[in-house]
């Protein structure tokens, strides 16, 4: 087939620079007229994809992802792409597109996601790259695209009609050639390569554990039921909401006990399963519930540091474990229990890439629900879930036993996040400007009853490369280890939210029954003071707590 490549005349936005994880706007932004393509065309241009290497596509078949397919094949088409791989449908998770990237050895890949944001029409829509690592764009190519998009004056695309995307197949659009995937089978296959399956399928199949995984109408449904209900014999409906919906079902596809009530309802219920699972709209995020247990993410990337050798490919050790700087400090207490580093990285998956790439970490893991490791370069929601199955294949112990043995042994980092949505963005960067100015003066001064060891404003020195990050979220540390950490939500698509993450360490286990909300009471009060959060925004309490 022979096509003419048009090009056709734009003019830049002023709003197309990505935030922590890729562009997230709202749908009714990226429908407008060149707004997806003017994108497309930065990134196209800034990636500038060599002859003969290939790009994958797919993104969690959210509102407006089929129509955003479609664009992005005929412009990578008359831009000189020749080979694309896509997911069956559009479909492909976050963690799935990072592995085929690696496993391909393709030039990088597309995703379409706003992750955990609401769907549908009224909701969000997101389109991110990933590199030949399977990692997210680092910053120096992310403000490459974004440069390139404010001064955009054309794209390229072809007039050509849609892809049939829903069979496994190739097809070609122009002098390109699209290969519709699988998008489950390779990370199937991963899977069965990082765990021991065979022990999986006695817990699973053996008719004695139950568990439930909420793929919350999510992209997760059909990796879900394929790796825990058809490889590992769970009973079917042990996946729940596994058919992925453009608006999530009318959910919220953010795995956590407010978004989740569905599977909050499962667990607490009179005859609740053993374990309970939720991930989010693109698969890479995960919550891990108990019977009436709920496990903090922080505390479980700790847990699974600590039981890796229970896992096969993790056998042979660790080399290190590496977490954002506003997840609790349990990961680091095992760190030094194996006598391995714990690196302290700011927030987003993209800063863990270099230290995986070294091999300088294993693990790691943010307290916003994501836990991963060197197997892909993102987080992995279906892969902690399997984690823990192992862990509890092979310790036959409840989800709760295994956190109450783990907090006697290494001590709790109780923990909590409190999320302050949709403020007006201009009291949410005031707040955080006046504290930073009033950093210097924090430390040796007391508040609630404890002394403030030291106050600063995170900043990161990558070991691999040397960039420097600054500006990642003010700390204030007292001298019993307890901690408030202050920072602006980079993802959101409404005005600003404020993310306030309160810990203490508590290492007196007959203390640990607590509920985190009460331990935590006094730094909430201390973080109010410190913010003069209510006078400033209007509000009492946060909108979502974690
Ligand atoms: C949030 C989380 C962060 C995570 C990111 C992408 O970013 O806090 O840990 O990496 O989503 O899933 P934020 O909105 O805080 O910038
Ligand atoms: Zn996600």
């Amino acid at each position: 087939m022979s096509m003419i490549a048009q090009t056709i005349a734009t003019a830049p936005f002023a709003d197309q620079r990505p935030g922590t994880s890729g562009l997230r706007r709202k749908v009714e932004r990226f429908r407008e007229r060149h707004y997806l393509e003017n994108f497309v065309q930065a990134l196209l241009d800034t990636i500038a994809v060599p002859p003969g290497a290939a790009l994958v596509l797919g993104g969690d078949g959210r509102y407006f992802n089929r129509e955003a397919i479609q664009v992005v094949l005929r412009m990578a088409a008359a831009n000189g792409v020749e080979r694309m791989l896509v997911g069956r449908d559009g479909l492909l998770s976050t963690p799935a597109a990072s592995h085929i990237i690696r496993e391909r050895r393709l030039h990088g890949g597309i995703i379409l996601s706003a992750s955990h944001n609401p769907g549908g029409p009224d909701g969000d829509f997101g389109i991110k790259y990933n590199t030949d690592n399977g990692g997210p764009a680092p910053d120096q190519l992310t403000q490459e695209i974004a440069a390139r998009a404010a001064a955009i004056s054309a794209f390229r695309v072809l007039a050509t009609p849609d892809v049939p995307l829903d069979r496994v197949g190739a097809h070609s659009l122009g002098r390109m050639e699209v290969h519709v995937i699988d998008p489950v089978t390779e990370y199937a296959e991963l899977m069965e390569r990082i765990f021991d399956f065979g022990a999986l399928r006695e817990l699973l199949g053996g008719g004695s554990f139950r568990m439930r995984f909420d793929a919350m109408h999510a992209v997760t449904g059909p990796y879900a039921r394929e790796i825990l209900e058809r490889r590992l014999g769970a009973p079917p409906g042990t996946v729940i909401n596994g058919e992925p919906s453009p608006d999530f079902g009318g959910g919220h596809p953010d795995p956590n006990l407010t978004y989740a009530p569905e599977l909050v309802s499962i667990m607490s219920g009179e005859d609740a399963p053993d374990f309970g699972a939720a991930s989010d709209g693109d698969g890479d995020r995960n919550m891990i519930l108990g019977r009436r247990f709920f496990v903090n993410p922080s505390d479980s990337l700790a847990i699974l540091a600590a039981n890796s050798v229970l896992v096969p490919r993790y056998a042979g050790g660790l080399t290190g474990i590496a977490r954002s700087m506003p997840t609790s400090r349990a990961a680091d207490r095992v760190a030094r229990h194996l006598g391995i580093e714990c690196h302290e990285t700011p927030t987003g998956w993209k800063y863990f890439s270099n230290l995986l790439d070294a091999g300088m970490v294993t693990l790691c893991g943010e307290e916003s629900f994501g836990t991963g490791s060197d197997h892909v370069r993102e987080k992995d929601g279906l892969w902690a879930v399997l984690f823990w199955l192992a862990i509890i294949a092979r310790r036959s112990l409840s989800v709760e036993r295994i956190v109450r043995d783990h907090w006697a042994e290494f001590g709790r980092d109780v923990y909590m996040r409190h999320d302050y949505e949709g403020l007006p963005a201009e009291p949410g960067a005031a707040l955080v400007a006046d504290l930073r100015k009033a950093l210097p003066s924090l430390a040796g001064t007391h508040l609630v009853g404890r002394e403030i060891a030291f106050a600063d404003d995170f900043s990161y020195t990558d070991p691999v490369d040397g960039n420097v990050v600054a500006h990642q979220g003010i700390r204030i540390v007292f001298n019993d280890e307890s901690r408030i950490v202050f920072r602006l939500s980079g993802t959101g698509t409404e005005g600003a939210t404020l993310r306030v993450y309160l810990e203490s360490y508590e290492p007196d286990r007959t203390r640990h029954h607590l509920e985190a909300g009460d331990v935590l009471a006094p730094l909430v009060r201390a973080a109010h003071d410190l913010s003069r959060l209510r006078e400033r925004t209007g509000r009492e309490e946060p909108t979502v707590v974690t």
